[in-house]
């Protein structure tokens, strides 16, 4: 393809839940591109700084600059803002009889592109996001998507970042309640992030030799967690670590939500409570409660994701000056590589029940409540 591609001007945005790694992403393409010649605006807070003047008295768009994102490598969060509510294809809004209705503003958004003269944007978020800017791309602007989203289940990529700082968190804290659980001869269910898909229980729960990890594409019986840890219990061992991913449920029974309302995606949570509640009656030990959270989403990039993160922004910038659009960057090892967001947008990539990490839980005498 051509090289040259009469780019000027590009934009660079974070949606979705912020991931460690986001800023190393934010200064590759903002160098990568400066070297081009080319000028870096950044858009406040996912579109809002495009379309929702109100929020931002100071601007919506911050510049770019070599100064600006000169130390952000190591930073948590987002010099840009994300937000995961709102979408503005499907925005909420007050009708004139009160009602809250979804509203379609993404030919706002457009204008705003064009009045801003933005050539092209780097859109980087995980599958809501990416869908988001799959429409834009539809619509004419030049966009390349950067996955992102410790929750690792985005299709088409091996990885996204942020994934690999969650896990060893997630690992951590694990190897540490195993001491708290055996000195007071306990249960701990700790309850990690991860939304429909169980990634960061699976790896975090199988590294962390949790006893039991309980994830969503493996609906479980209570039944059979209660004998499998009254056997451990039995043969001598005095503590138990569960590790249950948010999005896990019960065999003939639905993911645990805390909240649904119009315009804002589900919320996850409390489902380490129901399988202590569930688990309480049926064992002779106590059961204390852990849930991560956020936490799993703070905190710097480790190596891996940093390394990630700089090649995504590289590449995606690479990706606009070969005349790429509508295609996100990829790690498919050895390679970054270019996947069309037609294959990403409203997908989810499950863990599959006979991956080998599975498996070498299974061998490892881990239950899985199946
Ligand atoms: O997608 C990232 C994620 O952290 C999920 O694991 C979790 O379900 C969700 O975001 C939490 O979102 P919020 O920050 O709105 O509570």
């Amino acid at each position: 393809m051509s090289k040259d591609q009469n780019i000027k001007r590009i934009a660079v945005n974070t949606g979705g839940g912020d991931a460690p790694g986001l800023n190393a992403v934010i200064k590759a393409v903002t160098i990568s591109a400066l070297n081009r010649g080319w000028e870096v605006v950044g858009i406040r807070e996912g579109y809002n700084g495009l379309f929702l003047p109100e929020k931002f008295p100071d601007g919506g768009l911050i510049n770019l600059t070599h100064e600006v994102v000169k130390d952000i490598t190591p930073m948590g969060g987002t010099i840009l803002g994300t937000t995961n509510r709102g979408n503005p294809l499907r925005f909420p809004m007050k009708a004139a009889n009160g009602t809250i209705v979804e509203v379609d503003r993404s030919d706002e958004i457009m204008s705003a592109f064009r009045r801003n003269k933005i050539d092209a944007l780097v859109a980087i978020g995980g599958d809501g996001s990416l869908s988001m800017a799959n429409v834009f791309a539809k619509k004419g602007l030049r966009v390349i998507g950067v996955p992102k989203t410790i929750d690792n289940d985005l299709e088409n990529t091996v990885i996204t970042f942020g994934f690999d700082t969650a896990v060893g968190f997630a690992t951590e804290s694990i190897d540490r309640l195993h001491s708290t659980a055996q000195a007071h001869s306990r249960i701990m269910v700790v309850e990690m992030m991860g939304r429909y898909a169980g990634w960061i229980a699976l790896n975090s729960g199988i590294s962390g030799s949790a006893d039991v990890v309980l994830i969503p594409e493996i609906p479980y019986d209570i039944n059979i967690v209660v004998d499998f840890l009254n056997r451990k219990f039995e043969a001598g061992k005095n503590y138990a670590i569960v590790v249950v991913a948010e999005g896990a449920k019960p065999k003939e029974g639905a993911v645990s939500v805390i909240e649904k309302e119009v315009g804002k995606a589900e919320r996850l949570g409390g489902a380490a409570e129901r399988v202590a509640k569930e688990l309480q009656p049926l064992v002779d030990k106590e059961i204390r409660t852990v849930i991560l959270g956020h936490l799993l989403r703070g905190g710097s990039p480790t190596t891996f994701d940093r390394l990630v993160s700089l090649r995504f922004g590289a590449a995606a910038v690479r990706a606009l000056e070969e005349g790429y659009s509508g295609v996100m960057v990829a790690l498919n090892p050895p390679v970054v590589d270019y996947v069309p967001l037609d294959q990403v947008s409203n997908r989810m990539k499950f863990v599959p029940l006979d991956h080998d990490t599975v498996k070498t839980g299974r061998d490892l005498g881990i239950c899985f409540g199946d």
